[in-house]
């Protein structure tokens, strides 16, 4: 918005803005009725990353950037895993400025790089953003499994690869702190933007993670009440 298309080039100081918020030309700003609901899209000119700023990271805002990289590792079929950080940082991104290549306003795929973010922005609202978006995200990518599983897209084995990356790999938390009700997450998740057909997930399943419009409500609630209990 500031001075309307002047070019711009990013300099990403954190782990979150390397792998996600950097790439993309995303300009999102948050209402008090929802994350990210006024902005445009504005590309930039190019990306800087330097790997050494992270060492200045507070520990909390590496995590939140750990949170946001989980979801890559089930975005395609790459062992992120067997690469170390610097790698899995580059990876992360070609995966991410593929997606928006193929996609950039969202009329479809790119609503892929949301995997995680129905429960985690419901999250951040519901917990007056106590919660961080990364570490919303950690937690909502393991819901989105436990989701999976229970609509019957994804067996044990591979909600437990979700909970090995969130919880062993990058030590997240994989459940939501108490006191949050289902009627108030429900309620949130529909005020989603990508709810445009009722409850809208991204989901994992046999051919990979899918946007699915219009999940039951009545599953959606049966997991979130296992979820939270
Ligand atoms: N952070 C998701 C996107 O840029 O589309």
């Amino acid at each position: 918005s500031w001075h309307r298309g002047i070019p711009v080039v990013h300099v990403s100081t954190s782990l979150l803005g390397m792998v996600d918020a950097a790439i993309g030309g995303k300009t999102g700003v948050n209402l008090a009725s929802g994350k990210n609901l006024v902005g445009a899209f504005w590309q930039p000119s190019g990306v800087v990353c330097d790997l050494d700023s992270l060492a200045s990271l507070p520990p909390r805002e590496l995590r939140c950037g750990l949170g946001e990289m989980a979801k890559y590792h089930f975005l395609t079929g790459d062992d992120l895993l067997a690469m170390d950080l610097e790698q899995r940082i580059a990876r992360c991104v070609e995966i991410k400025a593929e997606v928006v290549a193929s996609d950039e306003r969202e009329g479809g795929r790119r609503a892929l790089l949301n995997y995680g973010h129905t429960l985690a922005h419901a999250l951040e609202i519901a917990t007056d953003h106590e919660l961080a978006h990364g570490e919303a995200v950690a937690i909502g990518l393991i819901y989105a499994a436990e989701l999976g599983f229970d609509l019957g897209r994804i067996d044990r084995a591979r909600v437990d690869e979700h909970i090995a990356v969130v919880a062993k790999e990058y030590d997240l938390m994989t459940r939501p702190p108490s006191g949050l009700g289902v009627d108030e997450l429900v309620r949130l998740m529909y005020r989603d933007k990508k709810a445009l057909n009722g409850l809208t997930f991204v989901l994992d399943g046999s051919d990979g993670v899918e946007v699915v419009q219009g999940v039951d409500e009545a599953p959606v609630r049966a997991s979130l009440e296992r979820f939270l209990a």
